[in-house]
């Protein structure tokens, strides 16, 4: 019977995280780590040759149940490191949906981030939009932002958010793992808790805010020392936030003298962090050092697409 292929990308998210939770922009790149699900129709259900376990696949089995009837056997594979932070499970979610609708002859791009958003959100109980929309478009893409060229919009629970897509020049960074996986759901519920008590920390949610428009100015100019300083300022606001982590800060600080700027990216607590960096070997060569697990990525990838078998 026939098979349908599709890969999508991970992503980083280059400013903003946390704050998004609260109506503020964000920025995300999609980045060349990419998970790749090839679906064949079957009297049965496996994943990689095994009959499909819910608790295990909780992503996989809540896309099925909802777009796909029959039985099916799933290939997968992936090269993005799975609890790091780098957005697998929005790109398992948008590959596996890609390649369904490719099955039924179709794409389209708003349809497949708006179901691959809601198995995230089925799954993990919340979230926002941030991951499964980058890897879905792919390039780098803007939430809650003017200026760019609009994409689409995700609701949900009274909460709106706006995707649209910023042209950038090509940019090159170093992405540090830590080797340390740090669940979303704990560090977003952290931060709500100061959040709700604390003035200073609306504050500093706003400021976030601020800092995420000016770069996304620089982003779009290539305005590569701005935007460097602007990631670094977000990593000391995320740390005041309480996000960060003393292998985080470590990555960060052995990146700085050869970047333009580095920050934790994601939820933090563990996961990765980015440097900005015009000398990539260098900051490879810190993070392993440092006890990170480095990946030299560029802008401009593309989003989730069939591919040929
Ligand atoms: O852990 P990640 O890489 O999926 O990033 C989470 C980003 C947050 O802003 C903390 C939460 C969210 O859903 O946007």
């Amino acid at each position: 019977m026939a098979s349908h292929t599709a890969s999508a990308p991970g992503k980083i998210i280059l400013l903003g995280e946390h704050a998004v939770v609260y109506g503020r922009p964000a920025l995300a790149m999609a980045i060349d780590l990419r998970f790749r699900c090839k679906i064949t129709p079957s009297d049965s259900v496996s994943i990689n040759g095994w009959e499909i376990d819910r608790a295990k696949h909780p992503y996989t089995s809540h896309i099925l149940n909802e777009h796909w009837s029959g039985g099916i056997d799933i290939e997968t594979s992936s090269t993005i490191p799975s609890g790091s932070g780098l957005g697998s499970s929005a790109a398992l979610c948008a590959s596996l949906n890609a390649a369904i609708m490719a099955s039924g002859g179709a794409s389209d791009e708003e349809e497949i981030a708006q179901r691959s958003f809601d198995a995230e959100l089925k799954t993990q109980g919340s979230a926002s939009p941030v991951d499964t929309s980058a890897s879905v478009h792919g390039q780098v893409i803007a939430v809650n932002l003017q200026g760019g060229r609009p994409l689409w919009d995700i609701s949900h629970g009274g909460n709106n958010w706006n995707i649209s897509h910023i042209d950038v020049p090509r940019m090159t960074m170093v992405i540090g793992h830590t080797g340390i996986s740090a669940p979303t759901g704990p560090l977003v519920a952290k931060v709500r808790r100061y959040y709700d008590h604390s003035n200073f920390a609306k504050d500093i949610v706003d400021e976030i805010g601020s800092l995420t428009e000016d770069a996304a100015l620089a982003l779009s100019s290539g305005d590569r020392v701005g935007l460097g300083a602007m990631m670094t300022e977000n990593h000391k606001l995320l740390s005041i936030l309480g996000v960060s982590s003393r292998e985080l800060d470590k990555l960060v600080d052995a990146s700085l003298p050869y970047s333009f700027g580095a920050k934790l990216t994601g939820a933090g607590g563990g996961g990765s962090m980015v440097a900005l960096t015009d000398r990539p070997d260098r900051v490879c060569e810190a993070i392993e050092r440092h006890g990170g697990t480095p990946y030299i990525i560029s802008s401009g990838q593309p989003g989730a697409m069939v591919e040929m078998d």
